[in-house]
């Protein structure tokens, strides 16, 4: 009964979600803090017979909303000082709304990418492109990081390829390539290739690539309401770019799933960009709490790389990522390893509250 596409499906594992007993949940990226209470208003405004209707296919309000948010602030909920101004305002023609950026990034591969030369990545970053590029049968090519785990750029221009997926900052390393390292790379970039910048955790950084839309037709950004936003049980994702190549994402959502974005939703989002204040200044709590964190393990002892997100890479010399997630585990507090050569020794650690990091670092100080 099943086709042989599937049986050769090999698809992404989420961040555990175990119920033998409560834990402080560090393993996915999630914002510690909730969505600001205007946003549960927007959502309890919703009314039944509204719910008995079709929503907006187009999301075309909440399109608006988006493109006022970037426009007002830069692009970012905390623009660093040396972010420059947007060069022209963000309309509503050049995003496109889908389920989550997972489903955004769907659209991108099934859209941009053909399956007679590879999509590139790098070879550690998010770990659902290599499953859409199984899903839609693209061939792949992963270029190995540098030794201090930055992307190698170079490699990743040199390769014949029919585009490039870059999470920047990248996950799970928290680092990130400055705008201007990716203007260069879009300058010795063929013009008629889709380069694909996935934001996701550009918030926790202050700098965003969207001024470079600018002059780059081909690049697409792709963004989330997940980590920033506090929305990740909601599933809002954008990606903002050239009006050609968000008519090409309307088209593949349309082939699949006319309304991927639903009422609720919208009303949920448009209310979280009108009050982008609130999830500011949480950003900048978790910017400071991250800061602190970080130093405060290296002073332990641990190895830990810059991080540039909601999240760090952090490793015990002498120990596996592994025995350290399940020493911290049986403390009540999850976090994530990787099982894959060069980062087997460390382990990804979500931002939470200050009280959580603390508690956390207690338990990590022991070890
Ligand atoms: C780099 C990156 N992109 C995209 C996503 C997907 O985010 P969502 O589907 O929640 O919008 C994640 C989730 O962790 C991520 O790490």
């Amino acid at each position: 009964m099943i086709s042989k596409r599937l049986q050769q499906l090999n698809p992404y594992k989420p961040g555990e979600q175990p119920d033998d007993r409560q834990y402080i949940k560090l393993n996915a990226n999630e914002n510690p803090y909730p969505a600001s209470p205007k946003v549960i208003k927007a959502v309890r405004a919703v009314t039944a017979d509204k719910l008995a209707l079709y929503p907006d296919p187009d999301s075309v309000d909440l399109k608006k909303a988006i493109a006022r948010m970037l426009t007002e602030n830069r692009g970012l909920l905390a623009p660093a000082d040396d972010q420059p101004e947007l060069p022209f305002p963000i309309t509503d023609d050049m995003i496109f709304c889908g389920n989550g950026s997972d489903e955004v990034l769907s659209f991108v591969f099934y859209a941009f990418f053909d399956d007679d030369k590879p999509v590139v990545i790098p070879e550690h970053t998010y770990s659902f492109y290599p499953v859409y590029a199984g899903y839609y049968q693209i061939p792949l090519k992963k270029v190995p990081l540098n030794a201090d785990f930055s992307i190698n750029k170079e490699q990743m221009l040199a390769e014949d390829a029919s585009g490039i997926v870059l999470a920047n900052p990248n996950a799970p390393i928290a680092s990130s390539l400055s705008s201007v390292e990716i203007k260069q790379m879009l300058d010795a970039y063929p013009k008629d290739k889709v380069f694909v910048v996935d934001e996701a955790y550009a918030d926790f950084s202050g700098h965003t690539v969207l001024p470079l839309l600018a002059e780059y037709k081909n690049l697409l950004v792709v963004r989330t309401f997940s980590k920033s936003m506090s929305f990740a049980g909601m599933r809002l994702g954008y990606a903002v770019g050239n009006p050609e190549l968000i008519k090409a994402l309307t088209t593949a959502k349309n082939s699949f799933n006319h309304f991927p974005v639903d009422r609720i939703c919208q009303a949920a989002g448009i209310a979280s960009c009108q009050n982008f204040d609130w999830y500011k200044k949480n950003c900048q709590k978790i910017m400071a709490t991250r800061d602190f964190f970080q130093s405060e393990l290296q002073k332990a002892g641990w190895t830990v790389l810059p991080s540039q997100t909601n999240f760090v890479l952090a490793g015990k010399p002498g120990r596996t990522g592994k025995e350290v997630y399940e020493a911290i585990k049986k403390e009540g507090i999850l976090v994530r390893y990787f099982d894959i050569d060069t980062i087997r020794d460390y382990v990804r650690i979500s931002i939470g509250t200050d009280k959580q990091m603390k508690q956390l670092l207690d338990i990590m100080k022991q070890l």
